[in-house]
This record gives C-alpha cells, structure tokens and sequence, in this order.
C-alpha cells in the first residue's frame, strides 16, 4: 500500500515539474517570437533529396568538429568557401566572391558559436542553384573559366558539391588509403536510390 503511495506522489511531482517545463517553454515561444529565428548547426543534412540518384545522406557535424580529419581539423571554409574576407579569397585563386559583401570575419567553429548571425552563413544552393534556375542570392549561376583553356564551365548544384566533396575525399585517398572516404566514380557511395 506505501508503494502506491510512493508512486503516486512520484507520479504527482513529475507532473508538477512537467507543468512548469512547459509554462517555461511557452514563455520561451513568446521570446523567439519576437526575433528572427535563430540560426542552427544542422548535424545531418540530406542532399539530392528527391533526385533520381538518391539522396545523399551527408554528416555535417563529423566533417566540422574535427571527427573526420585531414592532417588536423576540417576548416568550415573548406565548403563554406564565400565566408572569409577579400584579403583571404586573394590568397586562394580562383576565388574571390566573399559573402555578405565586404565581411571581415572569417567563419570558424568560435565565431559560429559566439555570435550565429555574424557568422554570415549561406546555403550553397542559395548561389549554386541547379542547371536554368536563377540563384536567390547571384544575378545569375557562378561561371569560372577552366584552368589553361577558355573553357568556361558553370558552376551548378551538381557540380560545385561534386567538386567540394571529390577533391578532399580523393586526395585523402591517396595520401591515406585506408580512409573510408566515398569514390567519385562509385555514385551509390553516397546517393541512396529509393531514398
Ligand atoms: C565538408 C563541407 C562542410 C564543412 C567543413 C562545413 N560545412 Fe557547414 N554546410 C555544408 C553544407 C553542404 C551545408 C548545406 C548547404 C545547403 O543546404 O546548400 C552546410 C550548412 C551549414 C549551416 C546551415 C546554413 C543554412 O542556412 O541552412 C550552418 C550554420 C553551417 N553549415 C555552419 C558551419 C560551420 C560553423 C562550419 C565550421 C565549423 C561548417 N559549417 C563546416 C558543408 C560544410
Ligand atoms: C554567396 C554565393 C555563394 C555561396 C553561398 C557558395 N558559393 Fe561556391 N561559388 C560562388 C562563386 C561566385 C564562385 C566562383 C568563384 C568566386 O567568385 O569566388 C564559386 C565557386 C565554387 C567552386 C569552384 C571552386 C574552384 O576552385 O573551382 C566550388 C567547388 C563551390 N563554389 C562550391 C560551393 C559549396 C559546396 C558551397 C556551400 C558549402 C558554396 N560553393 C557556396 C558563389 C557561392
Ligand atoms: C576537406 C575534406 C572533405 C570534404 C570537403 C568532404 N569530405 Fe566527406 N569525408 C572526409 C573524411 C576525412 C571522411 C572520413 C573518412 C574515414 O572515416 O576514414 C569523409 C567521409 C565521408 C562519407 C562516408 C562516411 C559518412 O559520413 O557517411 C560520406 C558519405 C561523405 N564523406 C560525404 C561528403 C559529402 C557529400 C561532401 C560534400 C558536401 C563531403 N563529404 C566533403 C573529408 C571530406
Ligand atoms: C561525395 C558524394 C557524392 C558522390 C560520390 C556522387 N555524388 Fe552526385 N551529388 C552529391 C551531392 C552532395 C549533390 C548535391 C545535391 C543538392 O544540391 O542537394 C549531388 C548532386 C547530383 C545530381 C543532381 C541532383 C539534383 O537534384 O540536382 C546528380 C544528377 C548526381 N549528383 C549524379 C551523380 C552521379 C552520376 C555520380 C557518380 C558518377 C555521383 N553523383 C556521385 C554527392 C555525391
């Protein structure tokens, strides 16, 4: 009989807690109502969702925190190529578009986690948009001339992630071939049909 008792009563302060728990998360609703929503690290991302190649199921968190690492941490401008100033983009040709416009900061774990807004993150299909479609945050797709010929090639969804992606996965293996990193050439090794 004090069993019960006992489990009433723990049922009884739970629910209590449970019912301030939520008079706090109401209040917390209320605030971020007021602001602009606030600006998460996604962990995982899916790519390609919908696309008859599959979606690419890709693990944003372990290539940034430095799980997934190439002679050190992987730099959030790795990808994020357009979150660093002019004076950096000068140093890595053909580069050169920072965004926002003018920014000083150069995007790294600290200043993410300081303050996500500064950061000044954009998608990359926001410029990257797919073949004939008109990016949101560019007049138009970004168009680079090939190296050593006159070959200009633009820069899609497709291509500029295949490009970012293949790069480093194919050097790491070749500079360390028991890495588990995806084949260019093997496409199911990150497009998952029926997904
Ligand atoms: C290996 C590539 C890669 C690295 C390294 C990387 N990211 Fe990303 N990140 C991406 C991709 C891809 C997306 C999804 C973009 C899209 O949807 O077009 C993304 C999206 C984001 C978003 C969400 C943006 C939005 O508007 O939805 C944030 C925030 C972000 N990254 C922060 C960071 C920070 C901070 C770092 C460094 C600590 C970092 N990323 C490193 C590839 C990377
Ligand atoms: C604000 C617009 C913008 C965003 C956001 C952006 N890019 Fe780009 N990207 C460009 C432009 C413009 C170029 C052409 C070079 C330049 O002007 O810097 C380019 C070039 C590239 C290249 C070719 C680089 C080379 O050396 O050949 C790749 C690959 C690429 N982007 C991938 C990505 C990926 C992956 C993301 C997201 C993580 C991304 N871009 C986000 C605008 C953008
Ligand atoms: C700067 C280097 C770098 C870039 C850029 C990069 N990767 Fe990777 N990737 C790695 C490393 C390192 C591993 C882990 C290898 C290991 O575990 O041995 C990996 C593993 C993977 C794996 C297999 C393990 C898993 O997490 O499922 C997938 C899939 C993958 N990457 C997808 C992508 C995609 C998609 C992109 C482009 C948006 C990308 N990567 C860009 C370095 C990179
Ligand atoms: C490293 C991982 C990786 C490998 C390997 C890979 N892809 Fe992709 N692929 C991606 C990512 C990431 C995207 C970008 C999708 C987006 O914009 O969301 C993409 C986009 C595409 C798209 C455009 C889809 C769309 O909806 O715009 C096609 C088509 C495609 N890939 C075909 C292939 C083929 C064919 C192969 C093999 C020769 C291949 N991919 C290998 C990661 C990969």
């Amino acid at each position: 009989m004090r069993k019960y008792f006992k489990t009433a009563f723990v049922i009884a302060a739970f629910a209590a807690v449970l019912f301030l728990l939520d008079g706090t998360s109401q209040n917390a609703q209320v605030m971020t109502n007021k602001t602009a929503p606030p600006i998460e690290m996604p962990k995982v991302i899916e790519l390609a969702k919908g696309s008859k190649q599959g979606t690419v199921t890709f693990n944003h968190v372990k290539h940034n925190s430095g799980e997934y690492s190439v002679s050190g941490p992987i730099q959030c401008i790795e990808c994020h190529h357009t979150a660093q100033p002019a004076s950096e983009l000068a140093k890595h040709p053909p580069l050169k578009t920072d965004w926002p416009a003018g920014r000083t900061t150069m995007l790294t774990m600290e200043l993410f986690n300081t303050d996500p807004k500064a950061a000044g993150i954009a998608a990359c299909r926001d410029c990257h948009a797919k073949a004939g479609e008109k990016p949101k945050l560019l007049a138009a797709l970004p168009v680079l001339k090939d190296p050593g010929s006159t070959t200009m090639t633009t820069l899609t969804n497709q291509l500029a992630f295949h490009r970012t992606c293949d790069a480093c996965h194919f050097s790491m293996s070749m500079n360390r071939p028991d890495s588990k990193v995806p084949s260019a050439t093997i496409c199911a090794s990150c497009h998952k049909r029926g997904t």
